[in-house]
């Protein structure tokens, strides 16, 4: 018989971007729950997905999470799939089709405005050009947020269209170690706010700090670094803006595979098809954990806390490390990115960082290199990290500067 144990684990701190750490108890609980869900003699995975038994939990699961992200019943919640990356081609091609069943009479397809700021959203934007003609690019601030001497436009500065069928943005750039201000994109002018739906990636920041799903189209969020295991991708949608493509009758957008359609997923109750089970049921226990833990109130606290402890060990040695987003105001509480400088050079060195990581590895601190696109350093501080994983973090920065 195989029994868990925890003992390597208890003793490791997981500081990957995603796929990431997640709480203990619950995937203790979710090993149980594999086996014999509940009393059943069966294993979650093992059920009809259409069962009353596996029904419930997806209800508690939505139930929980409108609690968490306080979200208004004029919104509807998807449990989708096919990750953050499906929800690029999804999000545009449904807000098109809205735009087409607003304006039966047009014959080319509306603008498209996007905000990038980093990996992620660049991504969107590349698929946005795949699908549609016009894609309008309303600011790009990637070289501004690595420059202490660039200003960060505001949203009112942004070159916005003339009626678009969306604003796409990404909340907080997970490989970049970006993230938006909170409201910051609601400063956009307020007349431009009353039409244009705007959509939010919360993939990798959603649950650790309110956000106002009033103020959003939609928003989407991938489960693996706040949630649960990959698998299950989020949408909270207006339900206003939830229409069937196939009855609009535009030349554009083209045809939306069926898995991608909004009105699908809402009007099934997220069970179109077989939905991805296990990270399901890992999802429903972590809201319900959280919920228990202090909702998203106590999760932005911790947050804060984690992120300055290495944020400050970071700034107590300015010739040896420096964050990759020049602006305070805009570093990431999630994803901490940094370079190690060469102490005669002021120049990153790799091997620095090289020699940063090995440590790290000494003090079974795991997955703390940068992407593999930009380099240097990311330590994640997602929900399920300790306080005091982040003061273990933060120490063996101040003894490696020496
Ligand atoms: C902010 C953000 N958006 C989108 C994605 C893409 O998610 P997926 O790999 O699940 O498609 C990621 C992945 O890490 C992400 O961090």
């Amino acid at each position: 018989m195989t029994t868990i144990s925890t003992a390597l684990r208890d003793k490791t701190t997981n500081l990957g971007a995603g796929p990431s750490t997640l709480p203990t108890e619950v995937l203790l609980e979710a090993a149980q729950g594999i086996v014999d869900y509940k009393g059943t003699g069966m294993g979650i995975t093992e059920l009809s997905h259409r069962s009353s038994t596996f029904k419930q939990l997806l209800t508690q699961a939505e139930d929980d999470l409108r609690a968490l992200l306080d979200v208004p019943d004029e919104y509807a919640v998807l449990f989708m799939q096919g990750g953050g990356t499906e929800q690029f081609s999804a999000t545009l091609l449904n807000m098109l089709a809205v735009h087409a069943a607003r304006n039966p009479g047009a014959r080319e397809a509306p603008p498209v405005d996007y905000v990038v700021s980093g990996a992620w959203s660049a991504k969107a934007l590349k698929e946005a050009k795949r699908l549609t003609p016009r894609v309008n690019v309303a600011c790009d601030i990637r070289s501004a947020i690595c420059d202490p001497d660039a200003h960060i436009p505001e949203p009112a500065s942004w070159s916005l269209s003339e009626a678009p069928a969306m604003l796409y943005y990404c909340d907080n750039e997970t490989i970049d170690g970006f993230e938006f201000p909170h409201d910051f994109v609601a400063r956009l002018p307020a007349s431009y706010r009353a039409q244009v739906p705007i959509v939010a990636d919360c993939s990798s920041n959603v649950l650790s700090r309110p956000i106002d799903v009033r103020a959003h189209a939609a928003l989407f969020f991938g489960a693996q670094k706040n949630i649960g295991p990959s698998g299950v991708t989020v949408v909270i949608v207006r339900r206003e803006l939830v229409v069937d493509p196939d009855a609009v009758r535009t030349p554009y957008p083209p045809v939306i595979p069926t898995t991608l359609v909004y009105k699908n997923a809402m009007d099934n109750g997220s069970l179109y098809n077989t939905p991805p089970m296990f990270p399901l049921y890992v999802s429903a226990l972590v809201f319900a954990k959280l919920r228990k833990d202090g909702g998203v109130a106590g999760a932005q606290k911790r947050a804060l806390e984690k992120s300055s402890a290495v944020y400050n060990a970071l700034a107590a040695h300015p010739k040896r490390f420096r964050p990759t987003v020049a602006h305070p105001a805009f570093r990431s509480k999630m994803n901490i990115t940094f370079r190690i400088l060469d102490e005669h050079t002021g120049e990153p060195s790799e091997e620095a960082e090289t020699q940063f990581i090995k440590l790290c590895g000494e003090h079974r601190i795991e997955q703390v290199a940068g992407h593999r696109s930009v380099g240097g350093l990311r330590t994640s501080l997602y929900n399920a990290s300790t306080l005091e994983q982040a003061h273990t973090l933060a120490a063996l920065l101040t003894q490696f500067a020496g």
